[in-house]
């Protein structure tokens, strides 16, 4: 979806509005003349993107989503869905790219009362024109989809507002459009199922692929599901950036301001904030190489890694001297490999477990297992603070235990001296 410096004015004469604003008058000079609730958006929103539109009451969000399906004219700009321009083609062939194309999730999705779940979720099939037997079997899927597989015989008035909502999703789902526009959708809900409704959504994107556009004035919400994010003020997009550039350069003090109590533990993930991996020894460089480097930086623990840099595990310095006093050669024998690793799209959130049992820093790893970062306990919390994670100065192997002494590592050596 590409969408080229919308304009869209409300009031008496919008097409003056936008004319003045563009010859450099601001919101509050023309409003005499109308509401310019859209100023100037423009936008890409990429295939299997969660592109979110976030903004204080009263910011125009409403507005440019319902340019995006057409439900507005813009006062100005184009809004092109894959190939077609939906401001120059005729109020049919709209209908039509909003049945085939785009399905809209609203805060309060009003259903009908009196039929059941299941005719409710089909009904975007039926205004399709798809036939009964073959509507209901789809509705079926997609009500399994919400976790709504045993409500689809009831009546909408025996579900609890959630539930409704997940409906509400259903029936956009099985559209089986491309593109979902969602107006807070999830706003009206109670925090807990709300939060639930919002890991539910991201798994149905990565599933089935859908291009999400996502409005809400919850920057918790927005952060989450956002692969990138717009922030609107005044009818104004003022920034665009992924959750990460928008929390940590914020393009001006309002966006700065609305980002101050995002909780960032949900946001920021172990790739975001992990350091080089520093105490690092390599299995095939043996057990005296690996005794060397943790005395040398100090360090009681390190990380083990082959030479593809495949993850092996932690080894500790007390048990690679055992080795090395008992002249053994083969390092895999003293690794401990007790430490899982995470990835690093895991969220902060689900690492503080772990970090408050390991002394040692969480090591992490790419999809391949190959090591790519170290989590020490000390950045999760400077992360927490918002203050630099990257500090240089922390080791980034730490043990609970402090490293063996240096004089008995390095006479272990020299006793040893002949050894590989
Ligand atoms: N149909 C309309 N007629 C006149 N003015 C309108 C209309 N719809 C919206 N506006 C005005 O446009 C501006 C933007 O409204 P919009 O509903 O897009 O905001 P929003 O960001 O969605 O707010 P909220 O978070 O409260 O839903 C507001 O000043 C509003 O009063
Ligand atoms: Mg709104």
């Amino acid at each position: 979806m590409r969408v080229s410096h919308v304009y869209k004015a409300f009031g008496k004469r919008p097409a003056e509005v936008v004319k003045r604003l563009k010859s450099g008058k601001s919101r509050a000079e023309v409003a005499t003349l109308g509401t310019a609730a859209v100023i100037d958006a423009s936008f890409e929103v990429n295939r299997g993107e969660i592109f979110v539109v976030m903004g204080l009451s009263g910011s125009g969000k409403s507005t440019l989503i319902r340019t995006l399906n057409g439900l507005w004219a813009p006062t100005e700009g184009s809004v092109v869905v894959g190939e077609t321009d939906i401001s120059k083609i005729s109020d049919k062939e709209l209908r039509k790219v909003r049945q085939r194309k785009i399905s809209m999730v609203f805060q309060h999705f009003a259903l009908m009362p009196h039929r059941t779940v299941l005719e409710n979720a089909a009904y975007a099939l039926e205004v399709q024109g798809v036939a009964k037997a073959d509507r209901l079997a789809r509705a079926e899927k997609v009500l399994s989809l919400v976790g709504l597989e045993d409500w689809g015989a009831k009546f909408p008035s025996e579900l609890s507002g959630g539930m409704q909502q997940r409906v509400g999703l259903a029936r956009a789902l099985c559209a089986e459009t491309d593109i979902l526009l969602m107006d807070e959708a999830f706003s009206a809900l109670d925090p807990l199922i709300r939060r639930e409704m919002q890991e539910q959504l991201v798994v149905l994107q990565s599933e089935l692929d859908k291009t999400i556009i996502f409005i809400t004035h919850d920057l918790n919400e927005a952060m989450f599901l956002g692969d990138r994010i717009a922030v609107m003020r005044d009818g104004e997009i003022v920034q665009i950036g992924t959750p990460d550039e928008i929390l940590t350069s914020p393009a001006n003090d309002y966006v700065a301001q609305f980002v101050q109590d995002v909780d960032r533990t949900r946001v920021l993930t172990a790739g975001g904030v992990m350091e080089p991996p520093l105490a690092v020894v390599n299995l095939s460089g043996g057990p005296r190489n690996a005794l060397r480097t943790m005395r040398d930086l100090q360090v009681s623990a390190a990380f083990v890694v082959d030479r593809r840099r495949m993850f092996h595990g932690v080894v500790r310095d007390r048990d690679v001297m055992a080795l090395v006093e008992k002249h053994g050669s083969d390092l895999a024998s003293a690794v401990r490999n007790g430490i899982e690793p995470v990835t690093p799209d895991t969220a902060l959130n689900d690492l503080f477990g772990r970090a408050v049992e390991s002394p040692i820093p969480l090591p992490v790893v790419d999809d391949a297992g190959r090591l790519v970062g170290a989590l020490p306990r000390v950045t999760l919390l400077a992360a927490l603070g918002n203050v630099p994670s990257t500090t240089g100065e922390f080791p980034v192997v730490e043990a609970a235990t402090a490293p063996l002494p240096e004089q008995l590592v390095t006479a272990a050596l020299a006793k040893t001296e002949g050894d590989a």
